[in-house]
């Protein structure tokens, strides 16, 4: 028996589902009984009856789907699978923040931890930024957390003036604006698509920026037969196969590295999936007293979006 059927019995025996990232391998997405963005994700894990919720994206993703479905067992191929954005932003150092700082009404972006969940007012992902800033409290002074390309492209976009939280994500800092320009003048037809956590100089030369859902959609929707996409290079797994014979490039990285894979999505294998769904785990577990906390700024978003 091959893994695919492997698995695909073990969901059945465990009453199993399979939530999976754009950004997962290939072999992993085919798997999948659901495949999304970040706010797609958190609501088929809110709506799931699954006894278990096998998570193939990376911790916070996971974490969140305990958060909004606590009764269910969610399990994450490889514990280590975290987040540069998420790890930038230390819950004491947040603490110590807000301490400071009461005045500010905190939006987090979802890619964080439970504990930095529990202390934000609300929670945004890239696809409904714009909206959960334009609902926030227009007396109050807003703290955008951890992604500061997200939150200067969400001040942009919406004028509203923001804190931002120095964090970044490596994957979509990696990419080179003077070797994009290269390969504009190469592929002249092409147009750029980027995702909103790319640095301002990238973002600059794109023709349409959004999640990865949007990303996808924009190229199987366009009229252009060619796109040079800024984002990591998961998702053109999914580009291929809902816009076949459309020409994907992808953005160049800084050095000759695969550094637009995200170490941490990948550390995700599909013998890992066989060995969670066996063993049941490693499962997720979000002390109560944060889940609760972080359920409140999660469903928020949920509400406002
Ligand atoms: P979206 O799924 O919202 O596009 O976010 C991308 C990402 O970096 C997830 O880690
Ligand atoms: Fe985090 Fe970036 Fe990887 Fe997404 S792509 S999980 S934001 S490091």
């Amino acid at each position: 028996m091959d893994s695919f059927e492997k698995i695909v019995q073990l969901k059945r025996e465990k009453n199993a589902v399979i939530l999976a990232h754009y950004y997962q391998d290939p072999d992993i997405q085919d798997v999948a009984d659901f495949i999304g963005d970040s706010l797609e994700l958190a609501r088929a894990a809110q709506r799931s009856t699954a006894d278990v919720i096998l998570f193939a994206g990376v911790h916070f993703m996971a974490e969140g789907a305990k958060i909004l479905n606590p009764t269910r067992k969610v399990i994450l191929p490889d514990l280590r699978a975290g987040c540069s954005l998420s790890d930038s932003c230390p819950p004491e150092k947040f603490a110590e923040f807000k301490r400071k700082h009461p005045e500010y009404f905190v939006v987090s972006y979802i890619n964080c931890s439970a504990a930095i969940k529990a202390m934000s007012d609300v929670i945004c992902t890239s696809s409904n930024a714009l909206k959960i800033i334009e609902k926030s409290p227009k007396d109050r002074p807003i703290l955008f957390a951890p992604d500061r390309n997200l939150g200067r492209w969400v001040m942009e976009k919406t004028g509203r003036e923001m804190a931002l939280w120095q964090g970044s994500c490596i994957v979509h800092e990696t990419f080179s604006e003077r070797k994009m320009i290269d390969l504009q003048t190469q592929h002249p037809e092409a147009e750029v698509i980027a995702h909103p956590e790319c640095e301002e100089n990238i973002l600059h030369h794109a023709k349409f920026i959004g999640s990865t859902s949007a990303l996808l959609k924009y190229v199987i929707e366009s009229p252009k037969k060619s796109f040079i996409v800024a984002t990591e290079a998961g998702i053109l797994h999914q580009m291929r196969k809902k816009a076949p014979g459309k020409e994907l490039i992808p953005a160049p990285p800084n050095q000759n590295c695969a550094c637009n894979d995200c170490p941490f999505m990948k550390l995700n294998t599909l013998d890992k999936v066989v060995r969670a769904l066996e063993t049941g785990g490693p499962e997720i577990v979000v002390p109560e007293n944060v889940r609760e906390g972080a359920e409140i700024s999660l469903k928020r978003m949920m509400e406002w979006s």
